[in-house]
């Protein structure tokens, strides 16, 4: 089935409110037209991230009374690096409250001035993370990863012949470290092959350097290996994931992400002499290595989420759920990047809004238009986000202008993507209508986060 049911019953729930249009255009416009400047309660169907705002199941809320406190040695630290290390198969793993303070200790590690981190591309927290040790990150990601049109099963890949060149260039004395980000956020929540994992570790071993994944949203990435790459139909997910990280030599995590909870993250590896550094340095900024910034109960919570995530049952449903929200925008020829990702629509605001100049920030236009129409946030990754100042004070943008859509796992039915795609379809209709924005007030780093714009008139 290319869409299949919800694979769960609701037993708790929470009320969504819808306002007004009227109401919203006041909200929005006192936000300064950046929804995230927005109170969350005036929000229908929030789509902003798929971070840390997935529903927990029944068994896992159960794991949450079950949590053992004491400060060393808690039973919940063992049910977690069990249950990491069935899936990750790493020596040493260390929890953290969340991805970003897993790169910060991986990149506190590793790097020294100047060194070099390739990935297929860096996610913006990882970016930032390796230039705040002074490092550079390089994306080398298959050219494929740009043009939002072009099929390809496993768009998210690294180009191996893009890293061997950087070897070749740059030397392995500067490159410390390789990475993967599975699956490839920046380019649209896009998968990376199983080939491509073993291509890219080769290179790593043939220049003796460690391969770490940015294992966030693993789960996705396997489920789609099992899919579309030959000779995966008949493995299950957790035996295509155990192979995928032997390939690797440890990784970071987002457990907000396919940890099925709603804050935690880790970071395992097997270098023992990185691991020491590393949980030496956790002590002075997260905290003891038995719970690394967490609750006892946070990491209950971890470790049943990791076991679900793995349930194909709630896989098929995931991925389908995405791929039926762009199904219903790809017959009304809504533009959006092909193929749907595992977490995301990501809308190719430039074809949806020709009308409206790269400078007035056609996809936060966008945005606004989804907020104050019809109650959705989603998130703009275009050049509001990543613009930069060029030396004539003018303005230069990334290559791609898109709007993100990203489901929260196991929150939203798939009446609420109907939803979602008949507002979107009705805007698309009245297109015309649209109007560019103009940047009152950024801030000189992230600027999108507290950015304040006004409507052209
Ligand atoms: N790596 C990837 C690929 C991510 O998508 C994220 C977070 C992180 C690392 C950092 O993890 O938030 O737990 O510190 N992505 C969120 C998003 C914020 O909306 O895509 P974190």
């Amino acid at each position: 089935m290319q869409f299949p049911a919800e694979p769960f019953r609701i037993k708790v729930v929470e009320r969504i409110k819808k306002t007004t249009r009227e109401e919203r255009d006041r909200l929005i416009r006192e936000a300064g037209f950046n929804v995230f400047n927005l109170p969350a309660e005036s929000i229908y169907v929030d789509l902003l991230t798929d971070s840390g705002t997935s529903a927990m199941s029944d068994y896992q809320w159960a794991g949450i009374m079950l949590g053992d406190e004491s400060y060393a040695g808690s039973k919940n630290y063992y049910h977690f690096e069990a249950a990491v290390k069935r899936i990750f198969g790493f020596k040493n793993i260390i929890p953290t409250h969340q991805g970003r303070s897993a790169e910060n200790l991986l990149f506190s590690v590793a790097l020294k001035e100047g060194d070099i981190v390739p990935n297929n591309i860096h996610f913006d927290t990882t970016r930032a993370n390796v230039m705040h040790k002074h490092g550079v990150p390089v994306d080398l990601a298959i050219d494929e990863a740009m043009d939002p049109e072009i099929g390809h099963p496993f768009k998210g890949n690294m180009d191996p012949a893009k890293l061997e060149r950087l070897f070749q260039e740059v030397g392995a004395e500067r490159i410390p470290l390789v990475m993967l980000t599975v699956t490839n956020n920046s380019a649209g929540g896009q998968p990376v092959s199983m080939e491509n994992v073993r291509a890219v570790s080769a290179i790593a071993r043939k220049y003796q350097r460690p391969l770490f994944i940015d294992a966030c949203r693993f789960a996705e990435n396997c489920y789609f290996i099992k899919e579309r790459e030959a000779g995966y139909a008949r493995k299950s997910v957790f035996e295509i994931a155990c192979e995928l990280f032997s390939h690797a030599d440890g990784c970071t995590m987002s457990a907000k992400k396919d940890g099925l909870v709603n804050i935690g993250g880790f970071i395992a590896m097997n270098d023992d002499a990185w691991a020491e550094k590393a949980a030496n340095l956790l002590i002075v900024v997260e905290g003891f290595p038995t719970y690394g910034g967490l609750a006892g109960r946070d990491l209950e919570a971890i470790a049943r989420g990791l076991e679900e995530v793995l349930d194909e049952d709630y896989l098929a449903f995931r991925i389908g759920q995405i791929r039926y929200l762009g199904e219903m925008l790809h017959k009304a020829g809504v533009p959006f990047v092909r193929p749907v990702g595992g977490h995301a629509v990501f809308l190719n605001a430039k074809a949806f809004l020709p009308h409206i100049p790269r400078q007035q920030y056609p996809g936060q236009a966008l945005v606004v238009a989804l907020y104050r129409e019809a109650g959705i946030r989603a998130v703009e990754i275009g050049g509001l986000m990543f613009g930069e100042k060029d030396a004539a004070g003018g303005e230069k943008f990334p290559e791609l202008e898109l709007v993100r859509l990203a489901v929260p796992r196991r929150v939203y039915t798939s009446m609420h993507m109907s939803y979602v795609a008949d507002s979107i379809i009705d805007i698309h209709k009245k297109r015309d209508t649209i109007r560019g924005l103009r940047l009152i007030h950024e801030a000189p780093l992230l600027r999108h986060f507290t950015a304040r714009m006004e409507e052209i008139s």
